[in-house]
């Protein structure tokens, strides 16, 4: 399909608890914000990244796109889980066209599905335009491999068009969150800096990685922010809402802000683990640390993140909020809400700037 710079495009984030919605006009290192809303979704709708109820997912969507007068048909979503494998591997030397040829059969041996279930696409790494030592001397080259389900691919597919949209790019999660750190992105940043972004979600825990302008390590994590909101539903007999606010530090007084942090800080573990070992693993095959931790998404907003997780990680941690990095125009958008609701616009907001990569 051919999409000019000026092709207007509608970027949509289908979370486990919420869909977000974006549009952004300009270009590269201008943007502005065209248009944002988040609607959340009923619970059940999608679970472990898989959607199981496909027509309340339309309905939502739907229903954004009215509410928000968006004239736009082409779209621009994204896919994240286990359905998805990115992996660095090292393939013999050859041009770009001859791996489309030979892409498959090079990546067979590193997918847990059936080849011919999954879409695979890959990109060539050479840092800084030349290749690295070991490729010189193996004869070898280091690729970035994606594979992701057909069936997940297709899922979301359909919600599109049946929300009457044109499906232009599916991109994925953790490719999307890059892009929004790049939008903001200080200065300051060394280039050979490691950043690892998490995007604490509902259900999952998406972390990348980055060095060199590249994606040198990715996961998703599968848990995220349900398991708090469960355990603390548990622990104390409030509405659904009431435990948000917890979450968010609104505690009200007849309940012991200890008690609540206890278990926010317990439900956070099992997360910390996972991301500890992903930096253990990233540290003994990149030999470099990660410098910088940078927390986005839902879970981000939770009262504390910040600390609870440099304290584990011994890693300074700053809150992502893409929509610094973009112009917001205050007659259009109450900016209150857009500053809080920052860091759960990352993959939205990614996806928007990332369709002018495609040109
Ligand atoms: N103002 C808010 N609006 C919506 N969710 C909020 C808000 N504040 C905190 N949250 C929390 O953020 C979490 C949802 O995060 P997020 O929207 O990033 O997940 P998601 O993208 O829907 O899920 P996933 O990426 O795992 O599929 C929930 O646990 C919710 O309690
Ligand atoms: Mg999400």
């Amino acid at each position: 399909m051919f999409l000019s710079e000026k092709t207007p495009l509608l970027a949509v984030d289908i979370g486990t608890h919420s869909i977000k919605m974006a549009q952004m006009s300009g270009s590269k290192n201008k943007f502005e914000l065209m248009s944002f809303s988040i609607m959340p979704l009923k619970e059940g709708c999608i679970v472990d990244g898989v959607i199981q109820q496909p027509d309340e997912v339309v309905d939502t969507l739907a229903k954004m796109i009215k509410v928000e007068k968006i004239d736009t048909k082409y779209a621009v979503a994204s896919i994240a889980g286990e359905a998805v494998i990115i992996k660095k591997i090292r393939v013999p030397v050859m041009t770009e066209a001859e791996l489309t040829e030979n892409i498959q059969k090079e990546a067979e041996q590193y997918i847990p599905f059936d080849i011919d279930d999954v879409s695979i696409d890959f990109q060539i790494l050479e840092s800084k335009g030349k290749r690295s030592e070991d490729e010189q001397k193996d004869g070898t080259m280091e690729i970035l491999l994606v594979a992701v389900q057909r069936d997940m691919i297709d899922s979301r597919i359909d919600i599109l068009y049946d929300a009457g949209l044109r499906p232009a790019i599916i991109d994925l999660d953790v490719f999307a969150m890059v892009n929004a750190f790049e939008l903001g992105a200080d200065s300051s940043t060394r280039e050979e800096e490691a950043i690892a972004v998490i995007d604490l979600g509902e259900s999952f825990t998406h972390l990348n990685i980055m060095q060199d302008g590249l994606t040198a390590y990715t996961r998703d994590i599968p848990f995220g922010g349900s398991f708090c909101t469960s355990k603390l539903m548990s622990k104390f007999d409030m509405p659904y809402k009431d435990i948000v606010q917890l979450k968010l530090g609104a505690i009200p007084s007849e309940i012991k802000s200890d008690e609540v942090v206890e278990v926010i800080v317990q439900s956070f573990e099992k997360i910390l683990v996972e991301i500890q070992k992903s930096f253990e693993f990233f540290s003994t095959t990149s030999n470099s640390q990660v410098d910088r931790v940078l927390l986005t998404g839902g879970g981000a907003l939770i009262a504390g993140v910040e600390n609870l997780f440099s304290h584990h990680l011994k890693t300074p941690v700053e809150i992502l909020n893409p929509m610094k990095g973009i112009k917001v125009n205050a007659r259009n958008f109450d900016q209150d809400t857009i500053e809080t609701m920052g860091p759960l616009s990352t993959v939205a907001i990614g996806l928007a700037a990332r369709r002018f990569d495609y040109q």
